[in-house]
């Protein structure tokens, strides 16, 4: 049997990975700027993450949810601490796409309405609902086609209040950072504007924390930034630095009901395991102020480039965005200088390393960004 080809992928195996660094099959050690796609949050193979899952692993890997699972409530009363939202309630799934699929879901349950508001160049993932929301086109089957969804521009209050006009929107889902979409920081007083218009018409504001959120911008949800609360935050990627879980938090005011939703593998015992140890070293080793500081060093740093057009993003969310005649230099940092990054297109290098990345690290990557670009 044959793999699906939908990846275009390097040619290259990496077999190992200690922090910020792996290596590959050969031994080739690699520094990793990317974190498997703003997976790895607190580092490759963390000893107490290994000790925590490898010990969960020889009690008891998983059972449903028919049964009591003390871990989820300890992971829910971990997960309101560290995040500062203690009165929300905590659904746990296994993807950002089904986390943005149950809180679009559940916007609807609570206020009965359809319509949705996305944003131009919006992520949130390829499931039914999450895909109709995603603005790509390509990646959205004849099946997914809804008129329930209205994408705005970015940023556009006026947009924003007309969509309104009609009393009939049942959410709002929005990106902290967009992340596909090329690093682009939602304006405070727009987050807040979606804030009043949702209260106004009892519509859920929904805070797509997949990638931006888990602490990656020094705050644990970039959302956090505007000073507003959302009614539903979505979160996966850095949550199981590796182990595959996803969650959203919901607000007080959203009443369960059984049935509502559920799940075969959400909130398993060894992925609660997996999330605990992530925040009890977020915790531990104050990884959202090492996110800042490094994360604001780096953006600081990257914008002295005289080549670089632009450096957008927050903590360890970074966005560079380079001119066309330096198409290369992801490849070139790859292959030469054995470091990965992300990218958003046309031209943008995207920065999603572990929070626990080091100033040496974030320097030997300016080392090599400037072999590439040329001069600060
Ligand atoms: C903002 C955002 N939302 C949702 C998703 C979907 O997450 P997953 O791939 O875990 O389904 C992603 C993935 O890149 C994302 O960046």
């Amino acid at each position: 049997m044959n793999l699906f080809d939908v990846y275009p992928i390097n040619p290259i195996n990496i077999v190992k990975g200690v922090g910020s660094l792996v290596y590959d099959d050969k031994g080739t050690e690699y520094l990793d700027m990317y974190g498997g796609h703003a997976v790895i949050s607190i580092g490759h193979t963390n000893p107490h993450y290994v000790k925590r899952l490898e010990d969960q692993l020889h009690q008891l890997g998983f059972y449903s949810n028919s049964i009591e699972i003390p871990l989820q409530q300890e992971l829910a009363a971990k997960l309101g601490k560290v995040s500062g939202k203690e009165d929300y309630q905590l659904f746990l799934c296994n993807s950002g796409a089904e986390a943005n699929e149950n809180a679009l879901k559940l916007a609807s349950f609570y206020n009965g309405k359809k319509k949705i508001v996305a944003f131009r160049k919006s992520f949130h993932g390829r499931t039914s609902l999450a895909v109709a929301v995603t603005d790509n086109p390509k990646i959205v089957a004849p099946v997914n086609e809804t008129d329930n969804v209205i994408f705005l521009p970015w940023g556009d209050e006026a947009a924003l209040e007309q969509a309104f006009a009609g009393n009939d929107i049942s959410s709002v889902i929005i990106e902290g950072i967009q992340g596909v979409g090329g690093i682009q920081v939602a304006a405070e007083n727009f987050l807040q504007k979606i804030r009043s218009v949702c209260n106004e018409q009892n519509a859920v504001f929904i805070a797509d924390s997949v990638q931006c959120g888990y602490g990656r911008t020094g705050k644990f949800f970039s959302h956090d930034f505007a000073g507003i609360d959302a009614d539903i935050y979505s979160m996966a990627k850095g949550m199981g630095n590796g182990f595959p879980i996803g969650g959203i938090i919901i607000s007080p005011k959203i009443k369960p009901a059984y049935g509502m939703l559920g799940t075969t593998f959400g909130g398993n015992h060894l992925a609660c395991a997996a999330g605990l140890a992530v925040l009890e070293v977020i915790e531990r080793e104050n990884l959202m102020q090492n996110a800042a500081d490094v994360g604001s060093y780096l953006i600081n740093e990257l914008k002295k480039f005289e080549q670089v057009k632009e450096v957008r993003g927050r903590g360890l969310m970074i966005g560079i965005e380079l001119p066309e005649e330096l198409s290369n230099v992801r490849k070139d940092l790859l292959f030469k200088h054995h470091i990965f990054t992300g990218e958003a297109k046309p031209n943008v290098v995207r920065l999603l390393p572990a929070l626990n990345l080091t100033k040496a690290h974030a320097d030997r990557f300016l080392e090599a960004f400037a072999a590439e670009v040329g001069p600060r």
